[in-house]
C-alpha cells in the first residue's frame, strides 16, 4: 500500500494531473528545499537584464518568477507538459505575463514551440530524469542558444534513500550528457541540502 502511494506520488512529480497534481504543485511551491534550489539555480545562471531565457518543466513557476525579476527588459519563456502546472505557474506569474515579459506554454521537451530569437540561457530544475533521450534533447536545445549562451541543469535526487553519492552521480550523468551534446565549460556547483542539489552549468561554443 505504502509502495503504491509512493509510486503514485512520484508519477505526480513527472506529470502532475487532477487533484493529486494540484497537491504536488502546492508541495513544490512551498517546500523549503524546493524554493532554495530554484532560487540558487537562477542565481548561478548569472541572468542579465535583457536576457531571453527558456525554462523547461517550470512546475509551479518559482524559477520563472525569479528569472523575470532578474531580466526586466528581456523575455522569459517556459514550457511544461502538465496543464495543472501551467495553471499554477500562470497564477504565480500573472503580472509578468500581462506585461508581456513572460510566456508560458504547455509543451513537451521533445516537441518544443518555436522561439522568435536565439536564447541567452536555458534552465531546468529536477526534470532531466524525465526526458526521453536527454543527449538528443540537449543537442536540440544547444542549437536554440546564441553562441556563448548558457545552460543550467539542476538535480536534487528525490528517490528513496538518495544521499550525497546519488547527487554526485547525477552531476556526473548530466556532465556526460552535456559533453556528448557538444557543450563546453562544463562545471558543477553543489547546494548543501538533504540530499544535496547539484547544478551543472555549460556553454554553447
Ligand atoms: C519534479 S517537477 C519540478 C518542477 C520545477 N522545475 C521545480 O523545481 O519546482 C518536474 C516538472 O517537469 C515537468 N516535466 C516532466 N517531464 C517533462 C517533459 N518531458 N516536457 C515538459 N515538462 C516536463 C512536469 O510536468 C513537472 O512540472
Amino acid at each position: 500500500m505504502k509502495h503504491r502511494i509512493r509510486t503514485a506520488l512520484i508519477g505526480q512529480f513527472h506529470r502532475p494531473h487532477g487533484t493529486a497534481g494540484h497537491l504536488a504543485g502546492w508541495i513544490m511551491a512551498h517546500r523549503g528545499s524546493n524554493r532554495r534550489r530554484n532560487h540558487w539555480s537562477v542565481t548561478l545562471l548569472d541572468v542579465q537584464p535583457t536576457d531571453h531565457i527558456l525554462e523547461i518543466g517550470f512546475g509551479p513557476g518559482l524559477a520563472i518568477a525569479h528569472l523575470s525579476r532578474h531580466a526586466p527588459h528581456g523575455h522569459i519563456h517556459g514550457i511544461d507538459h502538465s496543464a495543472v502546472m501551467l495553471r499554477h505557474a500562470t497564477r504565480r506569474n500573472a503580472a509578468a505575463i500581462r506585461a508581456h515579459r513572460v510566456t508560458l506554454q504547455r509543451a513537451t521537451v521533445d516537441h518544443l514551440p518555436a522561439f522568435q530569437q536565439p536564447l541567452d540561457a536555458i534552465l531546468t530544475v529536477n526534470t532531466l530524469g524525465f526526458w526521453p533521450h536527454p543527449t538528443q534533447r540537449l543537442t536540440e536545445l544547444r542549437d536554440l542558444l546564441k553562441p556563448g549562451g548558457r545552460i543550467a541543469i539542476t538535480s536534487q535526487p528525490r528517490t528513496p534513500g538518495a544521499d550525497e553519492h546519488t547527487s554526485a552521480q547525477a552531476a556526473r550523468d548530466i556532465t556526460q550528457h552535456l559533453h556528448d551534446a557538444g557543450y563546453t565549460h562544463i562545471r558543477t556547483h553543489t547546494l548543501d541540502l538533504t540530499p544535496p542539489a547539484v547544478c551543472v552549468l555549460a556553454t554553447r561554443p
